[in-house]
């Protein structure tokens, strides 16, 4: 079969992010809304009669083929229909940057589920396509939805939330990246202070209330950072904040940090920290 198709694919950031334990298969509980936002990369998938899974992307410095989540994605859908010798071509237009808590490779694996589900008309149902999607990666059934989601388990229990209040939001870049098996480990290991009130948010969500949501964007992982990150993140919340933020936050196992405003804002000075983006809030993952 041959075919070819664009499928965006948003980041996601975790508006509220706590960590409940680690369980048996050293896997760790985690409890975290997810807020698609609509910077995206580009995801061209096309169907070729010559068998194999190509992956390509615009930048050198990321992995190609079966070392990228996208070209896994491929190779496990295949496999799951049962199309073995489908020839897959991937192109990804990156904008999304990496090692940022910002699941840009997830959301070019769930962009190349989607797409592939279009393109053999599959027909399989949204449990199927999300089956599929929680063998490529813990992100990958959120990025697959999209919107404003409770996420639990791995990322992978998750129930629909209200959308988030208008608003914008900016994210900031710093060109550190931190590793996520050692900040879960270094949960384990320390007493967290201040722990993440989803309760809280959920209400303040549901009231949809945008300002009182701000002081509930809180992330567990902040205060396990080494401590010169941490002070790198709470340099950049706080100028978020200073710059009217509602809340400010580290995103995943970071390093993007996120500021949520009421209003369209530019605000000066923040790319000393790093690059920095304007987004808005996506009603679901496209
Ligand atoms: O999901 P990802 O592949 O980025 O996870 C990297 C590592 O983070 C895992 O190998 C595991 O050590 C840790 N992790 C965890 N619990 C999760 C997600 C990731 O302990 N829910």
């Amino acid at each position: 079969m041959e075919g070819r198709i664009l499928e965006l694919a948003p980041a996601k950031l975790n508006l509220i992010l706590d960590v409940l334990g680690k369980r048996p298969d050293g896997y760790h509980e985690l409890e975290t809304v997810m807020q698609s936002v609509d910077l995206r990369d580009e995801v061209y998938i096309t169907l070729t009669d010559r068998p194999g899974i190509k992956v390509d992307i615009s930048r050198d410095d990321l992995p190609r083929d079966l070392h990228n989540l996208a070209g896994k994605a491929a190779q496990v859908f295949l496999s799951y229909v049962n199309l073995p010798d489908q020839g897959v071509e991937v192109y990804i237009n990156k904008r999304i940057p990496d090692k940022a808590g910002l699941a840009g490779g997830s959301s070019d694996a769930a962009a190349v589920i989607r797409g592939l589900d279009a393109l053999l008309d599959t027909g399989l149902c949204e449990t199927e396509l999300l089956d599929i999607s929680g063998r490529v990666g813990s992100d990958v059934p959120f990025c697959l939805l999209g919107g404003t989601r409770l996420c639990r388990g791995c990322g992978e229990i998750m129930t629909e939330l209200p959308e988030l209040p208008d608003c914008s939001i900016v994210i900031v870049k710093p060109d550190f990246s931190v590793s996520t098996p050692e900040l879960f480990a270094a949960l384990d290991s320390k007493r967290v202070l201040r722990r993440p009130d989803t309760g809280g948010f959920l209400k303040a969500l549901n009231a949809r209330e945008l300002t009182g949501l701000g002081p509930y964007t809180v992330n567990v992982f902040e205060e396990v950072l080494p401590e010169d990150l941490g002070r790198r993140v709470q340099d950049i919340k706080d100028a978020l904040l200073a710059a009217g933020a509602l809340g400010a936050s580290m995103t995943g196992t970071g390093s993007a940090v996120f500021g949520i405003f009421e209003s369209t804002v530019r605000p000066a000075g923040l790319s000393g920290f790093g690059d920095v983006f304007f987004v808005k809030p996506l009603k679901s993952g496209e």
